[in-house]
């Protein structure tokens, strides 16, 4: 069994090869190559209620490998300095059932989450984007910004976090990263998303913060943070407003809050959904259809994307070994 450690992944594993690397995922995915199973996601009964234990399976057919991720979420390891979200991801042989590998599944939920996003902002950003702003200045703001500097020709990005400290070291970092874009921390949200063309909410938030009267007419959301009903970074009146595309119906219509609360007050229909991120990369839908559009891409992270990439990542490290 081969153990690859988060520095290895990162080493291995670009943000350019994981966006291709996903694009490809999701026409399999579309062709019903590759399938996964509902995942769980408890809470455990440590009387916190807030710890998080969530096993993401799925198969994949080319590869003749299966798997799952199983992943810890701890809000309060931002005071330990330690990640908030930590796992593993395991891989199997669907010819002996042998584990073939255990991966790093925090470097590959970073890579893997910020890809998806560059892909569907690909596909429905206006070609010429330039200024995008990254709400929550946490781990997948970094990986964010630099994967939708890859799709769109980005030269202002804009950050706002409610922990001004996180927000200021995110800053300071981003500039000495990339010297030739302007990076500013903002005041306020509305600061934030001012004449905006990418906005990416990337928050643990149960409240929703982003309105429909901050957004720019023509910009494009990836509304990353809510993954479970009860999470939400969208207002009912900016989902009403905009074209809705989201990573899978299934797991939007069983785990996206920003989805599933306008539904159930009766604001949106879950029919309106424009489309899934498959049938955008297969060009079965067609992102927007003006330059003033606002489309809303939000995904809750899929087990496929994972076993995906863990498995493109062990591909690679054994073809280095031979
Ligand atoms: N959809 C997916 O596939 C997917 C994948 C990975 C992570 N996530 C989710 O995305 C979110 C971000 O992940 P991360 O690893 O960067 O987390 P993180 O803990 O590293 O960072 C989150 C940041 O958001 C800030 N924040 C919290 N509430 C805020 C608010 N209302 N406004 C502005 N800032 C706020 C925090 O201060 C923190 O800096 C989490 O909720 C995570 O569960 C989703």
């Amino acid at each position: 069994m081969k153990v690859i450690s988060e520095q290895e992944v990162l080493r291995q594993f670009t943000v350019v090869d994981a966006i291709k690397t996903i694009e490809r995922c999701f026409i399999d995915f579309d062709r019903g190559r590759i399938m996964q199973w509902p995942r769980s996601v408890t809470t455990l009964p440590d009387g916190l209620n807030q710890n998080v234990f969530a096993l993401m399976p799925a198969y994949l057919g080319g590869e003749r490998l299966y798997g799952a991720k199983i992943m810890s979420f701890f809000p309060d390891n931002l005071e330990k300095s330690l990640p908030t979200h930590l796992g593993q991801i395991i891989l199997l042989s669907s010819e002996t059932g042998e584990t073939k590998a255990l991966i790093d599944a925090n470097s590959v939920t970073w890579l893997r989450t910020a890809a998806v996003s560059a892909v569907a902002t690909d596909k429905l950003a206006k070609k010429e984007a330039s200024t995008l702003s990254l709400i929550g200045a946490g781990n997948q703001a970094a990986s964010h910004l630099q994967a939708i500097r890859h799709v769109r020709p980005i030269t202002r990005v804009v950050v706002f976090d409610l922990d001004k400290q996180r927000q200021h070291d995110f800053v300071e970092r981003a500039k000495s990263d990339f010297p030739g874009l302007t990076i500013l921390g903002a005041e306020t949200l509305t600061e934030a998303t001012e004449n905006i063309d990418i906005i990416c909410t990337l928050t643990p938030s149960m409240h929703p913060f982003l309105t429909g009267d901050m957004v720019s007419a023509g910009a494009h959301i990836n509304a990353i943070g809510s993954f479970s009903p009860e999470k939400r970074e969208l207002t009912t009146d900016l989902i009403s407003a905009a074209k809705v595309f989201v990573d899978d119906y299934e797991a939007a219509l069983k785990e996206s809050g920003d989805i599933l609360i306008p539904v159930l007050e009766g604001s949106f229909d879950e029919d309106s959904i424009a489309g899934s991120l498959s049938e955008l990369v297969t060009s079965k839908v067609t992102g927007r259809s003006t330059e003033n559009d606002i489309t809303i891409f939000d995904a809750v992270g899929l087990a496929v994307e994972d076993l995906y990439c863990a498995s493109a990542i062990y591909q690679k490290m054994t073809r280095m070994v031979k």
